[in-house]
C-alpha cells in the first residue's frame, strides 16, 4: 500500500463502544491506493496502479492503516489518469464525496453564476475539497467554519466570503430565513442543515453528507412546500462502479482543484495515528491527514 488517508469515520470506528464498526478486531482505513502485488481474477493486473474506498472497507473488513491489503478485485478501481496514489489520498473519501456533491447539485440545475454557494464545516475534509472544486468551476463559494482563524487558508481555497457558523442564522425564530444560497454543500448535518435548508433560495438544493454536528434534523416542511427546495442525500459507501468511476475521472480532470497540497494537513505512519484521529472528531483537522504505510 503506498497511501490512506484519515476520515471522521476512521476515528468513529476507533472509539471504544462505537457502532459503526462491524468486526472486532478491525483495521481501520476507508480508503487506499497503492500497486497491486497478486490477483485471483482478470480484473486487475499485478503492477497495475489502483485505489479502492467505501464498501466494507475500514468498517467490515481490514481497510488502509496496514502495509498490505485484501480486496474483492470489483471494489478496487484503475487508478484515474491525472491523478497518483498520494493525489487520490489527498482527494480521498473526503474529496470524492466532495466531488459527488458538486455533481448532484449540478445535476439538480446549479450552474456557475447561479449565486452564493454555501460550504458548511468548511475547514474539514469534505467542506475544503468543496470549496476548492466549486471555486475552480467558477462558483461564489461562501464557508462557514467554527474557526475565524482559518480565514486565510479558506480564502486561499477559493472562498469569496467566510462567515461563522452563528451567521447561518438571520431570522432566528423563524420558519424561514431569507434566501440566500443558490445551492450548499454540508458534511455537518444536524441544526446546521436545518438552517441550511431555511437559507436557500426557491429551487436550490443542499447535498447533505455528514452528521459531524449531529444525526438529528428539526425542520419544518416549509422550505420543501413554499420554496420547492430539495435535501440531495449523499452517499459515498455503496456508490455503483460507474458512477464511482465517473467521479474519479472527474477528479483526474475537470473537478480537480488546483494546488492539491495546499489541503494536506499533515502525513503521519502506521504508529503516529493516535493523534490525528482525535484530532479529526475534536474537528481540529485542517483540510487532509494522508498516512504512509510503508
Ligand atoms: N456520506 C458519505 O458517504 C460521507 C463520506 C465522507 C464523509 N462523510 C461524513 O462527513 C462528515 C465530515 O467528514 P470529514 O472527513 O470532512 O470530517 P472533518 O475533516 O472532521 O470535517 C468536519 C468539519 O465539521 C465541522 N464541525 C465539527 N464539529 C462540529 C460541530 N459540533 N458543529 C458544527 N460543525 C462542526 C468542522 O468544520 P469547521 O471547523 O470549519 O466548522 C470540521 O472540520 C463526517 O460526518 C463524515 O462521517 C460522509
Amino acid at each position: 500500500m503506498d497511501w490512506s488517508g484519515v476520515n471522521y469515520k476512521d476515528a468513529m470506528v476507533s472509539t471504544p463502544g462505537n457502532r459503526v464498526a462491524r468486526i472486532s478486531p478491525l483495521v481501520p482505513g476507508v480508503d487506499l491506493a497503492g500497486t497491486v502485488l497478486a490477483t485471483q481474477t482478470q480484473d486487475v493486473q499485478v503492477g497495475q496502479s489502483v485505489l479502492a474506498h467505501g464498501h466494507d472497507i475500514g468498517v467490515a473488513r481490514h481497510g488502509g492503516f496496514a502495509v498490505l491489503a485484501r480486496l474483492p478485485s470489483e471494489w478496487v478501481l484503475p487508478m484515474p489518469d491525472g491523478l497518483d496514489a498520494r493525489r487520490t489520498m489527498v482527494i480521498g473519501t473526503a474529496g470524492f464525496t466532495a466531488a459527488l456533491s458538486v455533481d448532484e447539485l449540478e445535476r439538480h440545475g446549479l450552474l456557475p453564476g447561479s449565486g452564493p454557494v454555501l460550504v458548511t464545516g468548511a475547514a474539514g475534509g469534505v467542506g475544503s475539497m468543496a470549496i476548492a472544486i466549486l471555486a475552480w468551476r467558477g462558483y461564489e463559494v461562501v464557508a462557514s467554519t467554527g474557526r475565524q482563524t482559518e480565514e486565510p487558508w479558506l480564502r486561499g481555497l477559493g472562498a469569496a466570503q467566510v462567515i461563522s457558523r452563528q451567521a447561518l442564522e438571520d431570522a432566528p425564530g423563524r420558519v424561514l430565513g431569507s434566501e440566500r444560497w443558490a445551492g450548499a454543500v454540508d458534511c455537518v448535518g444536524g441544526d446546521t442543515l436545518a438552517k441550511v435548508l431555511r437559507g436557500l433560495r426557491y429551487g436550490a438544493a443542499v447535498a447533505a453528507s455528514g452528521l459531524t454536528g449531529g444525526s438529528g434534523l428539526e425542520t419544518t416542511v416549509f422550505p420543501f412546500i413554499t420554496r420547492q427546495v430539495a435535501l440531495l442525500g449523499i452517499d459515498s459507501v455503496l456508490t455503483s462502479r460507474s458512477r464511482r468511476q465517473e467521479i474519479w475521472h472527474r477528479l483526474g480532470d475537470d473537478l480537480q482543484p488546483p494546488d492539491l497540497e495546499s489541503h494536506v494537513d499533515s502525513e503521519v505512519s502506521l504508529d503516529q495515528l493516535e493523534e490525528p484521529l482525535r484530532r479529526i472528531l475534536d474537528g481540529r483537522v485542517r483540510g487532509r491527514v494522508l498516512v504512509r504505510p510503508g
